[in-house]
């Protein structure tokens, strides 16, 4: 295996199941020291450490609830004491449910806001200036297919998640000459416990919508996640946004 990220600090936001853990251990698979956010130390963060560990790694829980602004700010500062810096940070972490706008409540709205697009702003915002100040570093937020198509009963998931990629765009503006390069990765329907929890009709309706026929795997992810932290295989990639969807939309 080549050793892309040695030397390479990683905060994986969300780390502890589905695709943050596959990036987490793909980038300490291929030579980074990483950090691992969850809520809280629960096995699953655990288990995400030891195969971390295993493939060889320096690896480090980076607990808190990234939504709230003083827990997001102790998790990215824990990641940079812990590993000596940051270089790279994905956030990765989102929550998604389901409601017609009718029904949706504030409550909800402003907890779906929070886990996937404040949360972005948090972890970036306090990231940032350590990057600047080393002139190097690679900003990578998770947002969805759902950003650019929209979907019944995903006004809140679309609405934060199309947040993200002009967040993405406008950051990345401010900071590409500064050595920082921000960029999104959007995918489509993947097979993980976030989907799992949704409806099976709406399940099959979406498998048969796809031009590809069936949901992705976490490791058809990754790839795109890790190419946008690889220098200098992703250094031309500015303010992007991946889109690995099984063709769900062709931006
Ligand atoms: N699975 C999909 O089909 C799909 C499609 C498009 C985009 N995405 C996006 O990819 C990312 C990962 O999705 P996944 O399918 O692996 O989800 P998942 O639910 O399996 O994992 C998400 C992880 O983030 C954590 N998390 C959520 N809010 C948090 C918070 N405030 N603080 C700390 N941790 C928090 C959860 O506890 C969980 O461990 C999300 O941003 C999601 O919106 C997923």
């Amino acid at each position: 295996m080549t050793q892309r990220f040695e030397g390479r600090r990683v905060l994986v936001t969300g780390g502890s199941r589905g695709i943050g853990a596959d990036v987490a251990v793909a980038f300490a698979r291929e030579g980074a020291a990483v950090a691992v956010n969850g809520r809280s130390r629960s096995d699953a963060l655990e288990d995400v450490l030891r195969r971390c560990e295993e493939a060889g790694a320096t690896a480090v829980a980076a607990v808190g609830d990234v939504s709230d602004a003083e827990q997001a700010a102790q998790a990215v500062r824990t990641a940079q004491e812990r590993l000596g810096g940051l270089d790279v940070l994905v956030n990765n972490a989102g929550t998604l449910n389901e409601s017609p706008l009718v029904d949706l409540e504030l409550e909800q709205w402003d907890a779906m806001v929070a886990s996937d697009l404040r949360s972005v702003y948090l972890c970036t915002h306090e990231a940032l200036p350590g990057m600047v100040e080393q002139g190097w570093g690679r900003v990578i937020n998770l947002t969805s297919q759902l950003a650019v198509k929209g979907a019944p009963g995903m006004a809140h998931y679309s609405a934060a998640k199309a947040g993200v990629i002009g967040f993405t765009r406008s950051v990345a503006r401010e900071v590409a000459q500064e050595g920082v390069l921000v960029n999104a990765v959007a995918p489509g329907p993947v097979e993980t416990d976030m989907t799992d929890d949704l409806d099976d009709d709406w399940k099959q309706q979406k498998t048969a919508e796809l031009p590809l026929g069936r949901f992705a795997r976490v490791e058809e992810i990754t790839p795109s996640v890790l190419l946008l932290a690889a220098s200098p295989d992703g250094d031309v990639y500015v303010g992007q946004t991946l889109h690995p969807n099984s063709g769900d939309v062709m931006p």
